[in-house]
């Protein structure tokens, strides 16, 4: 379920007019729900709170997802924790008020300087990807006089997603170390003066919309956690990432409940029982998929005798998840299309000098023309934070909505900032 619903006929996010913020901001623009971020980190926190009782479970919101300051302010504030991938994600994260102690660092290629940075703010947990990075970490801690809390991500050779680019659990691809190295890493971890392993972690990828994956790497995890602890191994934690999936194409009058999230959390208390370990999880689209959208303008119409474009002025470099993955988007029109309006077929397109930047193709729409406005839906994660200024594009502006009050969270860049940046080399100044 999420807050953007016609009302008197036209499209609005809670009770703001989405025409009233293309008019003040400008397009393209984000537009995030307050209301519908809550809703969906309550549902899955209480969800997983329920298969822990008597402990809370760690939600490590991945910001990855979306890391608009507005966004994570709102999180912070529900009490969530912070995935977090970079040196980057880390100050923004503690910008926005996530204490270090809620925050977790993944990522296959952490530098020192980065781990520098994370031990010396305190986080609670590096999650360890290879054997060099727990060198690296040791050494850090070591030089630092701190012993880090880090937990080793293994590899469960079980992927899945929503696309072959997004899936990360499959031995092939390059996250975290094997179920057979994992043994003798702890071994040698126990005697390394800065880190301190205290468990494990998984993730196998993003945008998966049934339990049977996740099931088969958590079955495997909890035969590795016995195991560990039977070599005398202290494993006190077990992350076990994100990668719930979405569903994108819904129509308009869908009511999905929280039955996925629910069908998850029975598994996954069904497979932990009796394991006694604080479990984490790292939710990103879950939770801000459905809560954004991507507000776009209708510049031209370019009819072919075969088909139509529609051009508008969102392109790849706003939303790249159709150019990158085919990912499909709902598209609503803000003003709300009468009943037997006729549709037109139309392959919706941005500015950009590449083929590629189509948003679809063939796509039934109500009658569209220029200056009228359309809505990427389930735009909220990966969405913005995936953006660039390829074509020398402005960076898109982005929105938060409060039930009736709207703030602008990151402003539309302006020239200056996209070219003011630049240095020229001194042979040509
Ligand atoms: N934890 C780790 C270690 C991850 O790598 C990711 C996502 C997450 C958590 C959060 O996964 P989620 O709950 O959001 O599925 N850009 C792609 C998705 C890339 C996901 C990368 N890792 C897309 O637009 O579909």
């Amino acid at each position: 379920m999420h807050h953007f619903a016609y009302r008197d006929g036209a499209l609005f996010a809670e009770d703001v007019d989405l025409r009233e913020i293309a008019e003040k901001v400008g397009t393209p623009v984000y537009v995030y729900s307050s209301a519908t971020i809550e809703r969906h980190y309550r549902l899955y926190e209480q969800a997983m709170a329920s298969i822990t009782p008597g402990r809370k479970p760690h939600v490590f919101y991945a910001m990855k997802a979306n890391s608009n300051l507005g966004v994570l302010k709102t999180l912070a504030a529900l009490g969530a924790g912070a995935d977090t991938v970079s040196e980057g994600e880390i100050r923004k994260a503690l910008a926005a008020g996530f204490p270090p102690e809620r925050i977790v660092f993944s990522g296959v290629g952490k530098s020192e300087g980065e781990l520098a940075f994370a031990v010396e703010a305190g986080i609670y947990q590096v999650n360890i990807e290879s054997e060099s990075e727990l060198d690296l970490l040791s050494r850090v801690g070591e030089r630092l006089g701190r012993r880090q809390e880090a937990v080793f991500r293994v590899n469960p050779d079980i992927g899945a997603g929503g696309h072959a680019k997004i899936t990360t659990g499959s031995s092939a691809n390059k996250f975290g170390v094997s179920f057979e190295d994992v043994h003798r890493l702890y071994a040698r971890a126990a005697n390394m003066a800065g880190v301190r392993i205290m468990g494990l972690a998984v993730h196998i990828g993003s945008q998966i919309r049934e339990t049977g994956a996740f099931e088969a790497a958590y079955a495997k995890m909890r035969d590795l956690v016995l195991a560990l602890r039977e070599e005398g191994h202290r494993v006190d934690r077990l992350d076990l990432g994100g990668g719930l999936g979405i569903p994108y194409e819904v129509p308009r009058d869908f009511d999905h409940g929280p039955g996925l999230i629910e069908a998850y959390a029975g598994m996954v208390g069904k497979l932990t029982a009796g394991l006694d370990v604080e479990l984490g999880f790292e939710p990103g689209r879950l939770i801000v998929g459905n809560a954004g959208i991507l507000l776009t303008r209708v510049l031209h119409l370019n009819p072919r005798p075969t088909k139509q474009f529609l051009v508008v002025d969102a392109a790849m470099n706003d939303l790249m998840r159709p150019a990158m993955y085919e990912a499909y988007h709902e598209i609503w029109p803000v003003a709300e299309p009468a009943p037997g309006t006729a549709a037109v077929a139309y392959d919706v397109v941005g500015p950009i000098c590449e083929s590629g930047d189509t948003f679809t193709t063939g796509r039934e729409l109500p009658q569209q023309k220029p200056g009228d406005l359309i809505a990427f839906m389930t735009a909220g994660a990966y969405g913005a934070s995936m953006s660039s200024t390829y074509n020398q594009r402005l960076l898109v502006a982005e929105v938060l909505v409060k039930g009736d009050q709207f703030a602008v969270t990151r402003p539309r860049q302006s020239y200056e900032e996209l070219i003011g940046t630049d240095r020229s080399p001194p042979w040509l100044s």
